[in-house]
């Protein structure tokens, strides 16, 4: 195997191992991509101070996130279909991370569900759920995150409708999903990934099958999902869920200074100021160029998170000296799944802590905790 020194190095092994569509399905964003990009391009215009003859000891990236410790201040995003980068990638990205010690994130749209998960972990994860118009639904997603002992809920406030992904029409990943004989192609010519599916039950949307009414096979599943989100999503919805869930919660996909504000009334633990990767609003800023402000506007009220474009400990530092305190990598764990399994996600986390860690070094810090703007050139 080539050497794994950065994402990128995890990002082209993916692309060799991991099937078109799936492969395509992480590394793509809504229509032009330039939210996307942005994501990723604007962390490269922050510049960092260079310190020297700083006692450089004793360093540590510990942190906590919602009076959680972590490891590093870095959760894994909650992803759709992590199950189809790698045989029970949920599973094992859950594993890789309380091992590492930062907090995992299942998706509602995860292919292992919360059971599947909590069964082969030891450790408490989070659980991101999306409000669909079934709430009975709801309601009993939320009781299983509560009986497996999800320690935070992530509520997803950006998807009340679906951005479209151009990569993903042209794969013909879509709802009911069309298998042609290019899918077949595209699986038959990744032999290391196919080994991993036929080893495996969990090949569906698990949170769903078998506890949504009229769902019975892969067709009524994905025709289900896709017209389950719910465009009339609001403020008193949250307040309802706050109420039903009764633990820590985190209002994920906030990119705006006066939604923030109402995000803050809430009472929630913690926002994640987010564009969802790029993968909804395509033409709306970048994560971390709307931070300062809404740190501004409610850094005194609320915790604050980031997500978007984060590929490397330089990037976490940059987050956090701007304001947020934890932030979470989506791409970055799915191309260590896909590249890897398990090791490739704790590659990816051993990648960016040891970035992160020289990072802070070589600008005169020696705890993360202490990290602040004075790290930042201000022009
Ligand atoms: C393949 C993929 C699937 C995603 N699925 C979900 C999801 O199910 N729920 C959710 O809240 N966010 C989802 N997101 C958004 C991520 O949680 C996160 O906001 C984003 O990936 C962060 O940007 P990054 O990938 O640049 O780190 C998904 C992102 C990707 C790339």
């Amino acid at each position: 195997m080539s050497t794994v020194l950065e994402i990128a190095d995890l990002k082209r092994l993916a692309q060799r191992r991991v099937p078109k569509m799936f492969f395509d399905y992480a590394d793509s964003g809504a229509w032009t991509e330039s939210t996307y990009r942005a994501n990723e391009s604007d962390f490269a215009k922050i510049k960092l101070r260079q310190r020297v003859l700083v006692d450089m000891t004793d360093r540590s990236l510990a942190s906590t996130m919602i009076g959680q410790n972590v490891a590093m201040p870095v959760a894994l995003s909650p992803t759709g279909l992590a199950g189809m980068q790698h045989a029970d990638g949920e599973i094992l990205a859950a594993q890789a991370a309380a091992e590492f010690g930062v907090p995992f994130t299942l998706s509602t749209m995860s292919i292992c569900s919360i059971e599947d998960v909590a069964e082969a972990t030891k450790k408490p994860f989070w659980f991101q759920l999306y409000v669909m118009k079934d709430r009975d639904f709801v309601r009993n997603l939320i009781e299983r995150a509560k009986a497996a002992g999800c320690s935070a809920l992530v509520l997803t406030l950006d998807l009340q409708i679906l951005g479209q992904r151009h990569k993903d029409l042209r794969n013909g990943l879509s709802a009911p999903p069309k298998f042609t004989p290019k899918h077949i192609w595209q699986m038959m010519t990744r032999p290391q990934w196919c080994l991993g599916m036929m080893g495996t039950q969990r090949r569906t949307f698990r949170n769903i099958a078998g506890h949504a009414k009229g769902v019975s096979d892969l067709s009524s599943l994905s025709s289900w999902t896709a017209e389950q989100f719910d465009p009339k999503l609001n403020w008193d919805d949250v307040e309802w869920i706050k109420n039903l869930w009764g633990g820590p919660l985190i209002l994920k996909g906030i990119l705006d200074e006066e939604d923030a504000l109402m995000a803050a009334k809430t009472g929630a633990d913690a926002i994640i100021v987010s564009n969802h990767g790029g993968r909804q609003l395509d033409g709306a800023p970048s994560s971390i160029s709307m931070l300062p402000r809404i740190v501004d506007t409610v850094g005194d009220k609320v915790e604050i998170h980031l997500d978007g474009g984060i590929r490397s400990g330089q990037d976490v530092l940059k987050a956090v000296a701007l304001g947020a305190k934890g932030t979470y990598i989506g791409r970055p764990f799915l191309y260590g799944l896909g590249a890897m399994g398990k090791a490739g996600v704790t590659k990816a986390l051993e990648i960016i802590a040891r970035e992160a860690d020289v990072t802070m070094a070589l600008c005169g810090k020696r705890r993360i905790t202490d990290v602040d703007a004075s790290i930042l050139h201000k022009d």
